[in-house]
């Protein structure tokens, strides 16, 4: 067996799972989970059917092998999701590359970039997406979390990364709109990454799934974006991972792509040739309609934010909450009456109102930085994906509002 597998933390919803072992939940009300970061508002129609008319397309519909690269219409729509979202211009053919969604992508890059006999060190934020984690392990490196700060809207403290982690760091995973924080990074957090990734040699992940789900006037700014407005326009040792899974609520269909350094991605490109992750014809025909069009993306925000709108207020009465910058979580500070424990708050919750949310402390490990060892940054918070319909997020609202109640 590969000895690394051994080092692979349990998943945040096994975790959870283990929690409820035992917990019965209140039968009184209906289970509504906030639990899991899985879109749920409906795929669009057209969607739908451009994969069931590709299926059928002569000559081939799935009569055929895809090529990794995809096919150059495929291509060519994903080059021109980001020239007119972020006014960047890519090429198609050596900047881009199709991905079966961006998690697969976000895995299989560490192991295309580290090289593991210079005792490599990737760093992510804390708390993060935790396929970062598994990666960096299993490409034989080691992790360095780096806490957020609650105090300067969850960004990420990059300053306490020491210079000589940095040394040695071969990958940086950032994640902007951040889950589960929601912090959109600026462009001035982008210019400080930029120089570090000058000096160290290292490459930049630049996670970007929740980019269409915001909450100000501006859209979030990309790493692309950010490069090109810094004159980086070759996006030296930087790409881009987008997914249409937020954007046009089709996580089922698996389909993203990445942008960026081309000679990051020819590498990429060929480690993909033999890992075989092509997307399947009718998903390419798909995604093409998808990223063509912004109509449905614009009717997708516009849900979500009305339905921010009127949960966060409410949560904001018993919880330490605001509206984030983007993303589809609220990320919250429980009351001093559970002293601290997000998984009590998480497990109670349940057993009293049959409502689940993921503890955060689940999605962090113990930070090297501000606060020293053992301080967890998503200690005494929870994460809720706000996924299911308004009236059922309200519901759920209304539940955690009553539950904290009961323990003041
Ligand atoms: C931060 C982040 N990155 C990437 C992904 C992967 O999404 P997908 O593989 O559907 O593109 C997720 C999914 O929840 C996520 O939260």
């Amino acid at each position: 067996m590969n000895p690394l597998l051994s080092r692979l933390q349990p998943y945040p919803f096994e975790r959870l799972r283990q929690l409820f072992a035992g917990v019965t939940p209140n039968a009184a009300y209906q289970p509504i989970s906030l639990g899991i970061g899985e879109p749920k508002h409906p795929t669009p129609d057209f969607i739908k059917q451009a994969l069931n008319e590709a299926m059928y397309a002569q000559p081939s519909g799935l009569a055929a092998y895809p090529a990794t690269v995809g096919e150059p219409r495929l291509r060519e729509a994903c080059a021109g999701w980001p020239q007119r979202r972020y006014g960047v211009t890519l090429n198609a053919t050596t900047q881009i590359l199709p991905v079966a969604g961006s998690r697969e992508a976000l895995f299989a890059f560490a192991q295309t970039v580290i090289d593991p006999t210079h005792q490599p060190v990737v760093v992510c934020p804390n708390p993060f997406y935790q396929i970062y984690e598994g990666a960096a392990l299993l490409a034989g490196a080691e992790p360095y979390y780096a806490p957020s700060d609650p105090s300067r809207n969850f960004a990420v403290d990059w300053d306490s990364v020491p210079a000589a982690t940095w040394a040695r760091t071969q990958l940086l995973y950032v994640c902007s709109p951040g889950n589960p924080t929601g912090a959109v990074m600026p462009l001035s957090e982008w210019e400080k990454l930029f120089a570090l990734s000058d000096r160290h040699g290292f490459v930049i992940a630049s996670d970007e799934c929740y980019s269409e789900i915001y909450f100000r006037d501006e859209p979030p700014l990309g790493g692309l974006e950010a490069a090109a407005k810094l004159g980086r326009t070759d996006y030296r040792n930087l790409v881009a991972f987008t997914s249409l899974s937020k954007r046009s609520n089709v996580p089922g269909m698996r389909s993203g792509f990445v942008a960026g350094d081309a000679a990051l991605l020819k590498a990429f490109s060929l480690y993909r040739t033999y890992h075989g992750t092509a997307l399947s014809p009718v998903v390419q025909a798909a995604s093409v309609a998808a990223w063509n069009d912004e109509a449905h993306v614009v009717a997708n925000r516009a849900m979500y934010r009305e339905k921010f709108a009127q949960v966060t207020p409410l949560l904001a009465q018993v919880l330490d909450v605001r509206l984030p910058d983007a993303s589809f979580y609220l990320w919250a500070g429980i009351p001093a009456s559970f002293a601290g424990s997000d998984a009590d708050f998480a497990r109670d919750l349940l057993a009293q109102y049959n409502v689940t949310v993921l503890p955060g402390s689940y999605l962090a490990r113990d930070s090297h930085g501000n606060g020293g060892l053992g301080y967890n940054p998503g200690a005494g918070r929870i994460r809720m994906a706000l996924v299911a319909e308004t009236a059922e997020c309200l519901e759920a609202a209304q539940r955690i509002v009553q539950f904290v109640q009961s323990r003041t």
